[in-house]
C-alpha cells in the first residue's frame, strides 16, 4: 500500500495521556537491550572518568530516556520533541522519579532544532521517523549532531503490504489498548516507511556505514558507528 502521511506531533492532551500511561514495558526494555547489544564491544555500561551525552529525538513522555538513564548511569541525556504537552509530560514523569537532572527536555521541531552541544556520544530514536514528512529530516539532524565515534541507534516501524494486515497487526498487539492507541498504532502503520525506502534514504543522507534490519513483524532498526 502507498504510505499515508499522519499529523506530526502528538499534542492533543487525550493523546498525551493516553500514551503516558500505556504499558511499553516489553518494546521499551527491548529497545535498549538492543541498543546495549548493537554496541556491546564500545557502549560501556560501567561508569569511566568523564560523563558522556546521549540525544533523544521526538522522545514523547521520554520513557526510553529515562531506561536509557537508569542502565547507564554515566549519560547526561537531552531529549527533544516538538509538542509542548508531551515535554510537560515528561518533565512531570522524570521529576517522579529523580531524573530530572539528567534528561535535559526541549520543545523544538527538528527542523528548529538548536543545542547548545555540537555533539553527543549515543543519539536514539524511537518511533519517530514515520511521522515526519520530510524523513530525511531524522538523518539530517543525526549528520549534524554525531561526530567520529557516536552510536546511532532508530527503531520504528515498518509500513505492512496492506491495510488489512495494518488492521490484524493492532488487533495482535494491542487488542487490551485505549481507543485512542489503537488508532494511533493504526495510523501510524500506514504513515510508515518501507525497507527499501528506508535503505533509501540512509544513502540518499550519506548514512552508509549504518545497518538496516528487520527485527519483527512491525518494527525495524537502523544502526552504526558514525565514521
Ligand atoms: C510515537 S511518539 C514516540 C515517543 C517516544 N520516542 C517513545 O518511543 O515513547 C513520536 C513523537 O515524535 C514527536 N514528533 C513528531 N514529529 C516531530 C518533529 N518534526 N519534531 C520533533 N518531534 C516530533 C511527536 O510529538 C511524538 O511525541
Amino acid at each position: 500500500m502507498h504510505r499515508i502521511a499522519e499529523a506530526e506531533l502528538m499534542n492533543t492532551p487525550e493523546q498525551v495521556q493516553a500514551y503516558a500511561n500505556a504499558d511499553f514495558e516489553q518494546p521499551h526494555s527491548y529497545f535498549i537491550e538492543l541498543l546495549l547489544d548493537c554496541f556491546a564491544d564500545s557502549l560501556s555500561t560501567e561508569p569511566g572518568d568523564s560523563l558522556c551525552y546521549a540525544l533523544d529525538l521526538g522522545c514523547g513522555p521520554a520513557d526510553i530516556s529515562r531506561r536509557f538513564a537508569r542502565a547507564l548511569p554515566h549519560y547526561q541525556i537531552d531529549a527533544v520533541d516538538g509538542a509542548a504537552n508531551m515535554i510537560a509530560m515528561a518533565a512531570r514523569l522524570n521529576q517522579a522519579c529523580g531524573l530530572d537532572q539528567r534528561i535535559q527536555l526541549f520543545t523544538a521541531l527538528l527542523s528548529e532544532l538548536e543545542l547548545a552541544r555540537t555533539h553527543y556520544d549515543v543519539i536514539f530514536s524511537n518511533s519517530l521517523l514515520h511521522h515526519l514528512h520530510d524523513p530525511d529530516q531524522i538523518w539530517g539532524t543525526i549528520n549534524r549532531y554525531a561526530q567520529t565515534g557516536t552510536r546511532v541507534f532508530v527503531m520504528d516501524l515498518l509500513r505492512p503490504e496492506t491495510t488489512a494486515q495494518a488492521a490484524e497487526l493492532v488487533q495482535t498487539y494491542a487488542s487490551d489498548e485505549a481507543e485512542i492507541l489503537r488508532q494511533d498504532f493504526y495510523h501510524s502503520l500506514c504513515a510508515a516507511y518501507s525497507l527499501d525506502e528506508v535503505q533509501g534514504q540512509l544513502q540518499r543522507c550519506s548514512m552508509d556505514y549504518c545497518t538496516l534490519k528487520q527485527i519483527s513483524d512491525r518494527h525495524f532498526i537502523v544502526y552504526g558507528v558514525s565514521p
